[in-house]
């Protein structure tokens, strides 16, 4: 019997947060259209301030002004029978079984860039077919501090996958030499990355299928994206998107779980909370965060600064109550004294918000002996740094990275 419920969002705007709050009832629910329907075999509809024809299975009609108060409980358990049985658990139950029919004895590669959906794809995959699993982990030389080292421990030392570290650190400042433009910067990157990425994957012999992180809420963009509803503002959002002449068959096992329930799919298959509940990072790493240009030197002290505002984080039990936190490097110098000495050196912001989903964001309010006690440590850690700026701007006006 089914137990999925379809949603139809003639408002283009209520659809996903039905999805969620039907979720949270532990019943799986998809955003679709009339004809996308008949491809599901559902149990119920829910039609957002429209109306469909009906076929035989229970349809709730709600405007869009009563979603957040509505109660689907009743439409759910009474008119659609359906079982609260949307969990992570069953969901890996399920999902391995699928993988393995899809997959069968052959090769499937993934790139592993130590993000939370790569590293839950990668750990789901080897739990469905184990050796038949390679993950790829590109050292771009634009990482945070002791990234490679975490994640060859996590995924090579602790789950045995057959991964393949590639450094390719000299690759990415050779390209990035005196490029400053934030899109130029990306393109760069995103471009390097997959020729990196395709060299290796060329090494190895018999792989049919390539495993990306996909998620729905990408699925749900993509599709706005199509029908013209929105635009993309920034170029290699994800470290996905290879390209199609690697002629890969795709494995998407995420592509239908909002974030926070890949986190909770992550933590059944054992990766560590510190993992699972990592601030979001972007593809392109601490390059679009050094602003100006990304030489191997600013990168390295921008490395520094992170580390330590992420420690201190942690130590004020601050870092889980954040959505994200960042800092970046200025291209502007500014002269500060340090051991009684004049110096003349980088200037870097340090950035924390709440958000939901990173549309828009309010900044995380310290108090003033936090920021200064960050401050204090970087000025006297961090050689070639002069000054910390806190950054107060909400999303909008300000987006969350600063390229
Ligand atoms: P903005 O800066 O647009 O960022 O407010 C929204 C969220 O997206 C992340 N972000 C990226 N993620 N590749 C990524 O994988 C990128 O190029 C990229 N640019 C921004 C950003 O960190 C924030 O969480």
């Amino acid at each position: 019997m089914s137990n999925t419920i379809a949603i139809v969002d003639f408002s283009k705007r209520g659809g996903q947060l039905v999805a969620r709050l039907i979720r949270l009832q532990k019943v799986k629910a998809l955003v679709t259209n009339q004809q996308g329907i008949k491809k599901l075999d559902v149990a119920g509809v829910v039609v957002i301030d429209g109306e469909i024809e009906k076929q035989g299975y229970p349809v709730l009609n709600i405007s869009y002004d009563e979603i957040e108060s509505f109660d689907f409980s009743n439409f759910l358990f009474n008119e659609c029978k359906v079982q609260p049985n949307w969990d992570a658990t069953t969901f890996v139950e399920n999902e391995i079984k699928v993988i393995q029919k899809y997959v069968g004895d052959k090769e499937v590669l993934c790139a592993l860039s130590g993000g939370v959906d790569s590293s839950v794809v990668a750990a789901l995959l080897h739990k469905a077919i184990g050796n038949q699993l390679t993950a790829i982990f590109v050292d771009t030389g634009l990482l945070r501090e002791n990234e490679a080292e975490f994640v060859e421990t996590t995924f090579k030392d602790n789950f045995k996958v057959k991964l393949i570290v590639v450094d390719a650190k000299k690759d990415f400042f050779d390209a990035l030499k005196g490029v400053s433009n934030p899109e130029a910067k990306r393109k760069i990157i995103g471009n390097l990355f997959i020729e990196v990425f395709e060299r290796e994957a060329k090494k190895l012999k018999g792989i049919e299928f390539l495993a990306q992180g996909t998620l729905y809420t990408d699925i749900l963009e993509s599709v706005a994206i199509d029908s013209g509803e929105k635009v993309s503002i920034k170029s290699h959002h994800n470290v996905g998107g290879l390209p199609e002449k690697l002629n890969f068959k795709l494995v998407e096992p995420l592509k239908e779980l909002f974030k926070d329930e890949v986190r909770e799919v992550g933590k059944a298959l054992g990766l560590s909370d510190k993992l699972v509940y990592r601030h979001p990072f972007p593809g392109p790493g601490l390059a679009v965060r050094c602003i100006g240009e990304v030489t191997p030197q600013r990168v390295e002290t921008l490395r520094k600064v992170d580390a330590i505002f992420i420690d201190e984080l942690y130590k004020a039990d601050l870092y889980d109550k954040i959505w994200q936190s960042l800092a970046t490097l200025l291209p502007v110098k500014s002269v500060g004294v340090k051991e009684g000495r004049r110096v003349f050196e980088e200037v870097c912001t340090i950035r924390a918000i709440n958000s939901i989903d990173a549309t828009e964001a309010t900044i995380y309010p310290f108090d003033y002996q936090f920021l200064a006690k960050v401050s204090k440590r970087i000025c006297s850690e961090v050689d070639q740094v002069s000054r910390v700026l806190y950054d107060i701007t909400d999303k909008p006006p300000s987006t969350i990275e600063w390229e």
